[in-house]
């Protein structure tokens, strides 16, 4: 398989449209269960139902597609229920990817299968840490924004992942401490939308890290605590002005539609029961360096005063 270089934008998109999430990879709910408890919304007794939970992935691959973005299908482990939430196999810059080290080794398999899909999907393997040896890395807490990958650090991915992550892969870092259990990655708190907005969940962070994503979106769509738990409204994905969304409050409804967005409301409830949502489901594997964020040879890192 060759990896697709070209940008799906016609050019009549609005000036400051994502480039990026024109194409994802997905992993079939083939062995979907809640198995284990490693964030708050897994309830071992809440059980998601396997039909419905088939009908609403389907539901999401083919909004997806409807939006105009490519999908591309990895089927599940058996032993491994979570991999559904296809954002944490890995981290895709151009033709690289960050292989995740999870930081449960409940989760740690799914690497072992995700790394020779993205090797014949030509995207060449980079490790930060590997079967509990180095720091965790897990992909749903990184988002190429302005000037940098934006990662989230603290219940998952370990603030020394993001050093090596910048060198090797020659970005620039800006890190953000997650200190609220329920936002336990970045994409349950931060959704970039164009690259003026993002949706921000400020509650999900310790002060530092809150003011700094404030100063970093000139124009931050601001969600409360309550709003990002009960609706998941930041893990919502975007292809060009469509924004695809497990549920949204009517403000930041009116906010999206009044800058040029098709909200599209997606339900995949089922897939809440483990604690993830329409990113969580979805990797974007067309992000690029020198497009979608500068390349910093040696790479940088760059914490909250
Ligand atoms: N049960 C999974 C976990 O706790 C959910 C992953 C959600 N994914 C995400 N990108 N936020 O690891």
């Amino acid at each position: 398989m060759t990896v697709e270089t070209t940008s799906r934008s016609t050019g009549v998109e609005p000036a400051g449209t994502l480039q990026w999430g024109r194409r994802y990879l997905m992993v079939s709910p083939d062995h979907f269960r809640v198995a284990y408890a490693i964030n708050p919304f897994m309830d071992l007794a809440d059980q998601p139902d396997p039909v419905a939970a088939r009908t609403q992935w389907q539901g999401l691959a083919d909004a997806i597609r409807a939006a105009g973005a490519e999908v591309e299908v990895l089927g599940q482990r058996a032993d491994a229920p979570d991999m559904v939430y296809a954002m944490n196999l890995g981290l895709v810059l151009d033709d690289r990817v960050a292989i995740s080290h999870m930081r449960h080794a409940e989760r740690r398999t799914e690497s072992a299968t995700a790394q020779p899909w993205f090797a014949a999907a030509g995207f060449a393997p980079t490790y930060v840490g590997r079967d509990g040896v180095g720091p965790h890395l897990e992909a749903g807490d990184a988002f190429a924004f302005g000037d940098a990958l934006v990662v989230g650090y603290g219940p998952r991915t370990e603030e020394l992942a993001l050093k090596h992550l910048a060198a090797e892969l020659d970005v620039r870092v800006r890190g953000l401490r997650l200190t609220h259990p329920g936002m336990y990655h970045l994409d349950l708190a931060f959704c970039p939308v164009d690259e003026r907005r993002a949706l921000v969940c400020p509650s999900a962070f310790d002060d530092a890290s809150a003011r700094a994503l404030l100063d970093l979106v000139p124009e931050p769509i601001v969600l409360t605590q309550e709003e990002a738990l009960t609706t998941f409204a930041a893990n919502s994905v975007v292809v060009g002005r469509t924004v695809l969304m497990p549920g949204v409050p009517d403000h930041v409804r009116a906010r999206l539609e009044a800058a040029g967005f098709e909200v599209v409301v997606v339900d995949v409830r089922e897939f809440h029961k483990g604690g993830g949502s329409v990113r969580c489901l979805t990797n974007p594997i067309d992000v690029r360096r020198g497009r979608d964020l500068p390349v910093v040879p040696g790479g940088e890192v760059v914490l909250p005063a």
